[in-house]
């Protein structure tokens, strides 16, 4: 068999490699796509005390480390067997909906704007946030604020913009201050008028990416995230919803202890990556997605007017759910929007400031699970400790592995699309890559490893040789 492997994967957080097989007439039968290094991070906090899990968990990945410190927080408020003050998870709330902007703002107008904006094959030199800022200085400005907007929530919410320890077991350790409420409620106007504006561009380039949107990542598969009691849009707390291709729910919703029902996870001799899938289903059929695009998915309605309003308007792109991970862009925007709606809600309530932010308690439960949603889909924290506290296990399934099925499927879907002959030309290339970042993966997070990776993608024949390779 040929294989093409493409290594590192730019704009994307990590590094990994693509491997494409060939069979003998050059058409692409099979796509792997490989995740190099793993830090054992699930070992390593063996024997370390659960309170110390949300600040160490933070340090698994720079990238989102407001997703893991929630994710484990509320693991580790079920070992207390607490249930937090309100305004903390009102401020718990907040803090992961300024990720969600951040981050959000970072996937689209950083990695992606380039190729949706200046176009697949524009040259790769100044195919990157600097070449579109070259071309239209307002959108990288705006793309820059919307980010540091996101960030300034979380500093002003946990002092630090980077790993913040202010997330605990039992709620949150400091209360918010109104100055800082009212600095936030300032700038939200400007805020919601930018978002709105970059999301009704992006609207009216869809006519010119109708290709994309057919072979990238779209097919039939289940979808996975949280909703709240109303079935509404949710991102920190909730229930586990799965529905199939077609929109019926696969099951019935999951409290978080009870997410193994759904979730069960594979593991392939060729990569670290392990490949959660839906356990009713079986391996691989199990297939689901998570993300921006499952969350939209699955919600009954968001639950803020502006956002409503547009996610009427994605629904009528097709009839049932919306199939193509290409429109993952598209439902970023939309929970952009969302997010900015709910933290000016959320900053509403008479109770926000409320000076009693945390529960204290001792070890009364020695299994926890917390789930959340990150950016890029859900986090999932599960851990079991000893009668002293001490981790004896602990397991992390995130986002990018509850989508390893789809994305090398989507992959495989793209590469058979888009290659031509033997050779990896540029534009496949990147089209290949702009697959994967469709996804918005966390590779730091993937193998629980810190600091960016570099991507190799690699043409391998019917007999095992490489007739093509690329590096970034
Ligand atoms: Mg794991
Ligand atoms: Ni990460």
């Amino acid at each position: 068999m040929k294989q093409i492997v493409i290594e590192p994967v730019s704009r994307i957080e990590g590094h990994a490699a693509i491997r494409l097989f060939l069979d003998e007439a050059g058409q692409v039968q099979d796509a792997r796509f490989q995740v190099n290094q793993v830090r054992g991070f699930e070992q390593f906090v063996v024997g370390r005390p659960f309170f110390e899990m949300p600040s160490l968990t933070a340090r698994t990945c720079g990238i989102c480390p407001v997703s893991h410190e929630l994710a484990s927080a509320k693991a580790c408020d079920q070992l207390l067997a607490v249930a937090i003050p309100a305004a903390a998870g009102k401020l718990r709330r907040l803090l992961n909906l300024g990720q969600l902007i951040q981050s959000h703002a970072l996937s689209f107008f950083y990695l992606s704007a380039p190729d949706l904006l200046l176009g697949m094959d524009h040259p790769p030199e100044s195919r990157n946030f600097f070449g579109l800022a070259a071309v239209d200085p307002q959108f990288a400005r705006d793309g820059i604020r919307l980010r540091q907007f996101g960030q300034q929530v979380i500093e002003r919410l946990a002092g630090r913009r980077i790993h913040p320890s202010w997330v605990v077991p039992g709620g949150v350790n400091s209360p918010l201050a109104a100055i800082a409420r009212d600095a936030i409620l300032a700038e939200l106007p400007a805020i919601i008028a930018l978002i709105r504006t970059h999301l009704d561009r992006f609207k009216q380039t869809l006519d010119c990416h109708q290709e994309h949107i057919g072979v990238f990542a779209r097919f039939p598969s289940l979808f996975l995230g949280l909703v709240n009691d109303s079935g509404t849009l949710e991102h920190y707390d909730g229930r586990l919803r799965i529905i199939d291709a077609a929109g019926a729910p696969a099951g019935d919703d999951l409290d978080p202890g009870e997410y193994q029902q759904a979730v069960a996870e594979a593991v392939e001799p060729w990569t670290y990556l392990k490949f959660p899938y839906y356990r009713p289903h079986g391996y691989p059929d199990g297939m689901y997605r998570v993300g921006p695009l499952a969350r939209l998915n699955l919600a009954a309605r968001c639950g803020t007017e502006l956002a409503d309003r547009e996610l009427a308007q994605f629904r009528a792109l097709v009839s049932g759910p919306v199939l193509s991970t290409f429109h993952s862009h598209y439902a970023r925007l939309i929970e952009t929007l969302y997010a900015a709606e709910r933290i000016e809600q959320l900053l509403a309530e008479p109770d926000i400031l409320d000076a009693r932010v945390r529960a204290t308690a001792g070890v009364n439960n020695l299994e926890g699970v917390g789930i959340a949603e990150a950016p890029r889909g859900t986090l999932i924290h599960h851990y079991r400790v000893n009668g002293d506290g001490l981790i004896e296990w602990a397991n992390l399934i995130i986002a990018t592995g509850h989508n390893n099925l789809a994305m090398q499927r989507g992959i495989l879907q793209a590469a058979h699309h888009f290659l031509d002959g033997t050779a990896i030309r540029e534009g496949l290339l990147n089209r290949i890559e702009a697959v994967i970042r469709a996804f918005d993966p966390c590779l730091a997070c993937s193998t629980h490893a810190v600091g960016a990776m570099p991507l190799v993608i690699e043409l391998v024949g019917p007999d095992g040789t490489i007739l093509d390779r690329l590096r970034r």
